[in-house]
């Protein structure tokens, strides 16, 4: 008997419909405003939360029983508006998912980059359809908790922003060295690497020194005192792409230190250099 009920919904499946749209909105926005590989690791996460989201609201979709607001077929929603919630979750799934796709396989990278531009379309005629059919009053009780929903969102991600997964991982490497090398090793000292940095040396009188070419202040563009190229400034502050390449990182001090020290520098100097440039 009970069986045949009909089912009143929950208050708990509107407020979860609406918190998944909100943490989805404020995921893409993140993902579509941070593509920059400034902002890598920011747009890495706020990839693959939407990709969880779209994932898991299919799931809920399918699994939430028939007159729960879970569910993704219902039966009493206008036609254009179901088309513009399929499209929607269609176009920043599969543009999610090709960003997944491309960090594996750099061949989706242009596809991606081309799904993202039309999935950002794709959602912002969706909300023209929801405003046209929900003229505008439902529509506002309905997107009451956005606002603080997305701000949620941004809280969880911001720490990715200053924390640079890169750069923590060289800097591990050369904690690792420099422990085998001496057991009382006890981490990072920006104000060494400043004090190498501005050392003088007799070996180059071109370039005596580190700031000969990177200048005496870090964040400023650098010269270089032989070819007169522009460098990119040195310090994260200003530049955040900096120390993040390994290769590139090994590569650099290999060769400035030889020019400058006429030597390699230890793992413990090239730590407290990156530490210094980190810190500025
Ligand atoms: C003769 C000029 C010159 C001098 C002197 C010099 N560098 Fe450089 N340095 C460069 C150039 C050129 C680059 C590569 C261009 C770039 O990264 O913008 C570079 C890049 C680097 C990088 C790579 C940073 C990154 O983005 O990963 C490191 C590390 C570095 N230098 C360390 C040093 C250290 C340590 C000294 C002093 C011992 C020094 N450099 C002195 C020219 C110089």
């Amino acid at each position: 008997m009970a069986a045949t009920a009909p089912r009143r919904p929950g208050r708990l499946e509107f407020v979860l419909v609406r918190l998944w749209h909100a943490a989805l909105v404020g995921g893409f926005v993140v993902a579509y405003a941070t593509g920059d590989e400034d902002t890598y690791a920011m747009h890495l996460f706020a990839g693959w939360l939407v990709v969880a989201l779209v994932a898991l609201r299919l799931l809920a979709g399918g699994l939430a029983p028939a007159n729960s607001p879970l569910k993704l077929r219902r039966p009493n929603r206008s036609r254009l508006l179901a088309l513009g919630i399929a499209a929607a979750l269609a176009g920043v799934g599969i543009a999610a998912l090709t960003g997944v796709a491309a960090d594996a396989l750099p061949f989706f990278e242009h596809l991606h980059e081309g799904l993202a531009e039309v999935s950002l379309w794709v959602a912002l005629a969706h909300v023209a359809v929801a405003v046209a059919v929900f003229k505008g009053r439902k529509w506002l009780a309905r997107w009451r908790s956005a606002p603080a929903a997305a701000l949620l969102v941004l809280a969880a991600v911001s720490p990715l922003m200053a924390a640079e997964p890169a750069r923590d991982a060289i800097l591990a490497a050369y904690a690792a060295q420099a422990r085998a090398a001496d057991p009382a090793f006890a981490g990072w000292s920006p104000a060494r690497g400043e004090a190498l940095y501005r050392s003088r040396n007799a070996v180059n009188p071109d370039a005596p020194s580190c700031a000969s070419c990177h200048t005496d202040d870090p964040t400023r563009p650098g010269r270089h005192v032989r070819t007169g190229r522009a460098i990119e400034p040195v310090a994260v502050s200003a530049n955040p792409k900096r120390f993040t390449d390994a290769e590139k990182v090994e590569e650099r001090f290999a060769r400035d230190c030889k020019s400058v020290l006429g030597r390699v520098c230890t793992a413990v100097e090239k730590g407290d250099y990156v530490a210094f440039m980190a810190a500025r």
